[in-house]
């Protein structure tokens, strides 16, 4: 696994961004992986720069994302449909009939039977990935059992906690998600994590030492072949990575 320091979340955008612009100029028709959170924020305004003023193509792009709530309409404004198109593909000039992100609302179960269809017919070039306070990663949560394929979680409750912050209340924080499983994710050609943010310093110094645990999905990264983390300094000093 590769960890990048970036000197700040700028930093970071920027570096991320560099990844994914060369995943899209080598395969300019490629599936890429996307993911929700303050984290790869950034990176997609960095993108969408790029596609604006360096002629960065997505038109041929397709793309699918990691969860969705369960719950939440995709007008909802914190669905993820809604934050990807807020954030990213309103932005950009892909094509949004390209774009999939599972559906939050409707029956779960034929929700999640569209979503491993989905899934079972792509390769994912890259995945963008960010991690949970708890180390989860998507919406996998830590625990004895992971998953391979995508299905239903319910939500920790520092998941809850940690995501309060973009609704209104606690209480309007849906409790359940859909999410690739660990090996959906684990089956992309390439994985790239963003750590940004507060209160990720214990995930990600299990992420960073020798051991894989289910009960810090993330972890789970350092099994795979072609892995990029990109952190901050200050976590990276707050975790003794560096000095
Ligand atoms: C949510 C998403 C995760 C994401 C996490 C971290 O829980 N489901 O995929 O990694 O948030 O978000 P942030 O980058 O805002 O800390």
């Amino acid at each position: 696994m590769k960890v990048i320091v970036a000197k700040d979340y700028d930093d970071a955008a920027k570096k991320a961004a560099d990844i994914i612009e060369k995943v899209v100029r080598d395969n300019p028709t490629c599936t890429l992986g996307l993911a929700t959170g303050s984290s790869p924020v950034g990176m997609y305004k960095e993108l969408a720069r790029r596609c604006k003023e360096e002629g960065l193509d997505f038109s041929k792009i397709h793309s699918v994302n990691l969860d969705e709530y369960v719950g939440l309409e995709p007008t909802h404004d914190q669905s993820y449909r809604y934050f990807m198109n807020d954030n990213l593909f309103d932005h950009i000039n892909i094509d949004k009939a390209n774009t999939y992100v599972a559906k939050g609302v409707g029956d779960v179960a034929a929700n999640l039977k569209e979503f491993n269809e989905v899934l079972d017919k792509t390769d994912i070039e890259i995945q963008v990935l960010g991690v949970g306070p708890d180390g989860h990663l998507g919406f996998n949560e830590p625990g004895d059992t992971l998953y391979d394929g995508a299905h239903e979680e319910t939500l920790e409750d520092s998941t809850i906690e940690a995501n309060k912050r973009f609704f209104a209340s606690k209480e309007e924080v849906p409790t359940h998600a859909v999410t690739m499983g660990m090996g959906n994710i684990m089956r992309a050609k390439a994985l790239l994590m963003i750590i940004g943010g507060n209160k990720k310093a214990a995930a990600t110094k299990l992420l960073i030492e020798d051991k894989i645990d289910p009960h810090c999905p993330a972890t789970f990264m350092r099994l795979h072949r072609d892995a990029t983390v990109v952190i901050e300094e200050s976590l990276a000093k707050e975790i003794g990575y560096i000095q």
